[in-house]
């Protein structure tokens, strides 16, 4: 990278996911005004505060740095640089005083992740990749389970916005998995999700509908931690896919097999 090294810019997505992160953490026991995208896609004042804060920090820091993030900040500069922003991840949890929440903030060159962080500021969890060099949770590194069964399987999962207009809910796809792994979770944050398959917590995840905020750090930690990614039929992952499969690459096949049952 001929502009700032990598390691400099790690450093600063880490300062910038805990200082979002941190605001997280003040403003949800102080009150704030929830809004609704959708009949179940909310936002709340502070998704758009902790998103100012981050593309403030990264205009002040990076001025030529491109931008996308989630509540609407889109920075098209001159560097092949860009910046993609999940202010809060999780915000459904987080309105409800739900404990699962997190930032996401990953850098993209020319299509491809460098680099991922994601904070979890309740449990004070700073979860970090770059690529060719591993991910780490507060400096630990990290890898994926071991488990090859999906009788064994701890899995996660979420459903799309359009869960109740849409066919394609996830909803088939999630009673046949809930008869064949040992448990599924829904926890409310995907990126989080990633991270905890990333450390082993999670054996596979799979989501459909995301978006590009939602997947781009946690896909890096799952790709370093020695994971596998792809689209439902087993095809390459890229962060714009309206498909996700995640997995310890141990259980894929089998994953895969299930998303391609129709009946
Ligand atoms: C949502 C979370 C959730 C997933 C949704 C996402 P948000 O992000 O990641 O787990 O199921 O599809 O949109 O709206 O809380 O940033
Ligand atoms: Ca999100
Ligand atoms: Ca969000």
């Amino acid at each position: 990278m001929n502009e700032s090294p990598l390691d400099e810019l790690l450093d600063f997505a880490r300062t910038t996911a805990r200082m979002a992160g941190d605001l997280l953490k003040k403003r949800a026991s102080r009150g704030f005004r929830v809004e609704h995208k959708g009949a179940v896609d909310l936002v709340t004042e502070v998704d758009r505060h902790s998103e100012q804060a981050i593309v403030e920090a990264i205009r002040s820091a990076y001025p030529n740095h491109s931008v996308l993030a989630e509540e609407g900040t889109i920075r098209a500069e001159s560097s092949a640089l860009r910046w993609i922003v999940d202010p809060l991840d999780g915000t459904t949890n987080y309105s409800h005083g739900y404990p699962c929440y997190a930032v996401s903030l990953a850098l993209e060159r020319q299509g491809r992740i460098d680099l991922g962080v994601v904070y979890d500021p309740l449990r004070d969890e700073l979860f970090e990749a770059r690529r060719g060099g591993g991910a780490h949770l507060n400096g630990r590194p990290l890898s994926v389970s071991s488990t090859d069964r999906l009788t064994d399987s701890l899995l996660a999962t979420g459903f799309p916005y359009d869960i109740r207009t849409s066919p394609e809910n996830n909803l088939d796809h999630f009673a046949r998995f809930a008869l064949r792994a040992q448990g599924i979770r829904r926890d409310g944050s995907a990126a989080l999700d990633l991270c905890y398959l990333a450390a082993g917590r999670f054996d596979g995840f799979w989501e459909m509908k995301l978006s590009p905020w939602d997947v781009a750090a946690g896909a890096l930690l799952v790709a370093e931690a020695g994971g596998r990614l792809s689209d439902f039929a087993g095809g390459p992952f890229r962060i714009d896919d309206r498909q996700v499969i995640a997995s310890n690459g141990r259980i894929h096949e089998q994953m895969i097999t299930i998303l391609q049952q129709t009946e």
